[in-house]
């Protein structure tokens, strides 16, 4: 059974030897969880491919607590970039740079890149310390499900899989990093996140989308972003309208119309429903999208646990961090997707 740890600094650690000892521990991030494993090591590496199931050509990203840390894992590392990231650092930022020798290939999966973040979660930042290696961490779901923001939900996918699961409580972003590739300029955005271009555009005079992210022509470039994902047990339809009272009269449409599936509702405050269903949650106010994206893989995880058949969920509008919330939330649905105006 694998062990729910407090984040003592006993704790903090017996983590830390674990991670030494090449096994995989659960930490919280401040954006989700991560299935933490020492980056350095192929053996460890590999032992979170195979919890998550992941697909072996899907990269790694590493966790860093100093630029000291970072000088040895990536090459091109000068003033101005460090100046860029220290506007975002440490925090919800990944970064895509070329890779030193000494990365093993379970992290770059065959890529001559590697992906760097500096997290600002305390317990995070110092389980890296106390190792002194970088941490290896993707998402601590099982491949495919909705990212966890809590120590019971990792608890879910992962026990029995993995040594044990910091609880740092939930998560406060709960959307998984930016990915933005500094390999060359301008600056591309390979997966949208907490930070948005607008917040980019304040440093850089340019910063490009990936077309995969628009029009999901091309091939993604990265990898990631090509795989199902985030999707619940039941299945998904998004409700996109401006307005809150006709969205409440498509959702009312729908229950009627399927008054054999049990089905959970996921829905802003400002949607007045005039109806009577024990499997509503609240998405936040449409008017504070962080409370939409701290709450959203949380609720999907909750209403699976009420074994529903069908999720309803409102959408927002695609822009600034709505732009992230919409990329992972049409990727749960499967492009099961209602457009009302
Ligand atoms: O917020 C986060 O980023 C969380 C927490 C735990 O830090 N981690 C996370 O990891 O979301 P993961 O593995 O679920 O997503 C990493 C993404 C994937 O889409 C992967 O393809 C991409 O980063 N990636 C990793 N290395 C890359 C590289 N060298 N080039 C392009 N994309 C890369
Ligand atoms: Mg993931």
């Amino acid at each position: 059974m694998t062990k729910i740890l407090k984040p003592t600094e006993e704790n903090i650690k017996e983590s830390a030897k674990l991670i030494l000892n090449d096994e995989v521990v659960a930490i919280p991030t401040e954006t989700v969880y991560g299935l933490g494993a020492n980056g350095l090591s192929e053996i460890a590496v590999s032992k979170i491919f195979k919890a998550k199931n992941r697909p072996q050509d899907n990269p790694l990203i590493l966790h860093i607590s100093s630029y000291e840390m970072m000088e040895s894992l990536v090459y091109g590392l000068n003033d101005e970039i460090k100046e860029f990231l220290n506007n975002f650092w440490a925090g919800p930022l990944t970064v895509i740079m070329k890779k030193k020798e000494i990365i093993p290939n379970g992290v770059s999966c065959g890529l001559d890149t590697v992906a760097i973040r500096m997290p600002s979660n305390e317990i995070a930042r110092s389980l890296i310390e106390e190792c002194g290696v970088p941490i290896a961490a993707p998402s601590a779901n099982i491949s495919g499900k909705p990212s966890p923001t809590t120590a019971e939900d990792v608890f879910v996918d992962m026990d029995g899989k993995i040594s044990a699961i910091i609880d740092g409580g939930l998560c406060n972003i709960g959307i998984e990093s930016t990915v933005l590739d500094l390999t060359k300029k301008p600056y591309t955005i390979l997966r949208p996140g907490f930070y948005t271009r607008e917040d980019f555009l304040k440093y850089e005079d340019e910063i490009l989308i990936d077309d995969a992210l628009v029009t999901g022509n091309t091939i993604p470039k990265s990898p990631g972003q090509k795989y199902k994902h985030y999707a619940p047990k039941a299945k998904v339809l998004v409700i996109m309208a401006k307005d809150r009272k006709k969205s409440s009269v498509e959702i009312e449409n729908i229950l009627k119309d399927n008054e054999n599936l049990k089905v959970g509702i996921f829905k802003f405050d400002e949607t007045i429903l005039n109806i009577q269903n024990e499997n509503i949650l609240s998405l936040g106010s449409i008017n504070n999208l962080e409370e939409m994206s701290q709450n959203l893989f949380k609720g999907l995880r909750e209403l699976d646990k009420k074994e529903v058949d069908l999720i309803i969920v409102e959408g927002c509008e695609e822009q600034g961090l709505g732009f992230s919330i919409m990329n992972r939330l049409k990727k749960s649905a499967s492009g099961n997707i209602k457009y009302i105006d």
